[in-house]
């Protein structure tokens, strides 16, 4: 796995941000898998900037969010669909019959989470997959337990993920504790992946995906298998990390070989 250590979190949505826009501009990335969550907001901002400035369309590119709340409709301030809506699609050129978000309201949620995964092979595959990391390991919605193999599917959150995403909702209103979420093996299935991981807060979960054993008790160590994810971490994220200096050694190592072999 490539590993980025950058020095703050406005640096890794920089760094995020070019990679997405460089890939959408060459065409390499045509279906984005979108994430939710306070870590990518600044990276959908640079989007939405590059989109202003008319660097990029989004016309022909399709999404595919990794999951949404069961029982909260698009029209919920709380709701995956409405946060994508708010913060990227309403914001720039995305054709919104091209975004896709697992339906919160559907009456027959294990099909529903069937046409989802035909959707996206219908589409050819997500080209890159953008990814955040819950404090218990967690990707998607997929906690601690979930078979490396899931598919999309409803998965129980943990009173972790629960008390984590509080902060959202009024203390009044209903939170879900059920959630549609794209499986580890859909995930998997990306061609790229970015894992983003800022602050404190994920440095132990970090350090048990990149330096601890594939388990489901860390369902992001799955991402261990995968041949292409780059992980951008600020540097209170990598903190714990016991092979730091390492990564950063070999990130300049790999800025050479590119300058001197390919630019
Ligand atoms: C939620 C989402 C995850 C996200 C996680 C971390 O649980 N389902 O996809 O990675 O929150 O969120 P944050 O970036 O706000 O820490």
């Amino acid at each position: 796995m490539r590993v980025v250590i950058k020095p703050s979190a406005v640096a890794v949505a920089d760094f995020v941000a070019n990679t997405l826009i460089n890939g959408v501009r060459e065409q390499v990335f045509k279906t984005l898998g979108l994430a939710t969550g306070s870590t990518p907001l600044p990276v959908y901002q640079r989007l939405v900037d590059a989109y202003r400035e008319n660097r990029i369309s989004f016309a022909d590119v399709s999404t595919f969010n990794l999951d949404e709340y069961l029982g909260l409709p698009a029209s919920h301030l709380q709701s995956y669909r409405y946060f994508m809506d708010q913060h990227l699609f309403s914001q720039t050129d995305f054709n919104r019959d091209n975004t896709f978000v697992p339906d919160g309201m559907s009456t027959d949620p294990i099909h529903s989470c069937e046409d989802y995964e035909q959707e996206i092979r219908r589409r050819g595959g997500i080209d890159v997959q953008l990814l955040g990391i819950g404090r218990n390991g967690h990707i998607g919605f997929n906690e601690p337990g979930s078979s490396l193999a899931s598919r999309t599917r409803v998965k129980t959150l943990t009173e972790q993920t629960i008390r984590d995403n509080a902060r959202f909702f009024k203390p009044d209103e209903m939170q879900p504790h059920l959630a549609l979420t794209m499986g580890i093996g859909t995930i998997l299935d990306a061609k790229h992946i970015l894992l983003l991981a800022c602050g404190d807060g994920k440095a132990g979960a970090l350090k048990q995906m990149l330096e601890g054993p594939v388990s489901s008790h860390c369902p992001a160590s799955a991402l261990q298998f995968h041949s292409d994810v780059c992980v951008v971490a600020d540097e209170a994220a990598a903190a714990k990390l016991e092979q730091r200096d390492f990564y950063l050694h070999v990130e300049k190592e790999h800025q050479q070989f590119i300058a001197r072999y390919y630019t």
